[in-house]
């Protein structure tokens, strides 16, 4: 079975660098200032502001975390909550291809450890990591609502039902 312990919360590079600043480019900036009429308060803009930010960036950084709280007037503690609470918000940074495999009970008990221990040692990467070249981050996750069709890896945006180590081989030739 994959290792399973989740990254350190505390470590070093979960914590915002000073002396690094991110700001939305212009463009993005436009786009974040029509989100906000769009909400009766700045605070209920919170998911659609980090969306922004991992389309902008890929993923939501400590220093991204500091910059939404800045536009949003709202803690950064209260920002973290809720980026560590989503798991479609990447903490990290992720390869072109995000390889999420559920193995949630009807996934498991459909092999999903195969397909999902498969890719790890295909790839030679560890749980949550990227491979050297960029390409894929493989990444467990929980239930993805799509139980009839197990077992489910979601790529990007998009889902690959009743998958086997096979058709997983097949998709990742498609991917590179
Ligand atoms: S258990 Fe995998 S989609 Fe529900």
């Amino acid at each position: 079975m994959a290792d399973l312990h989740p990254d350190n919360p505390y470590a070093k590079d979960r914590f915002a660098d000073s002396t690094k600043k991110v700001e939305f480019p212009e463009e993005v900036k436009k786009r974040f200032d029509v989100i906000l009429t769009r909400y009766p308060t700045k605070e209920a803009a919170l998911l659609p502001t980090l969306h922004l930010v991992q389309e902008t960036w890929g993923w939501i950084s400590p220093e991204a975390v500091h910059y939404v709280g800045e536009l949003l007037d709202l803690a950064p503690s209260t920002v973290f909550g809720v980026v560590s609470f989503y798991d479609m918000y990447n903490q990290k940074p992720v390869g072109k291809y995000q390889l999420r495999v559920c193995t949630n009970l009807s996934c498991m008990v459909n092999n999903a450890y195969d397909i999902y221990e498969g890719l790890c040692h295909k790839l030679d990467v560890k749980p949550h990591e990227t491979t050297k070249d960029g390409l894929y981050t493989v990444v467990e996750v929980e239930c993805l609502g799509s139980c009839g069709t197990a077992p489910v890896v979601q790529v990007n945006n998009d889902y690959h039902e009743s998958m086997s180590v096979e058709k997983m081989n097949t998709l990742l030739e498609k991917l590179k």
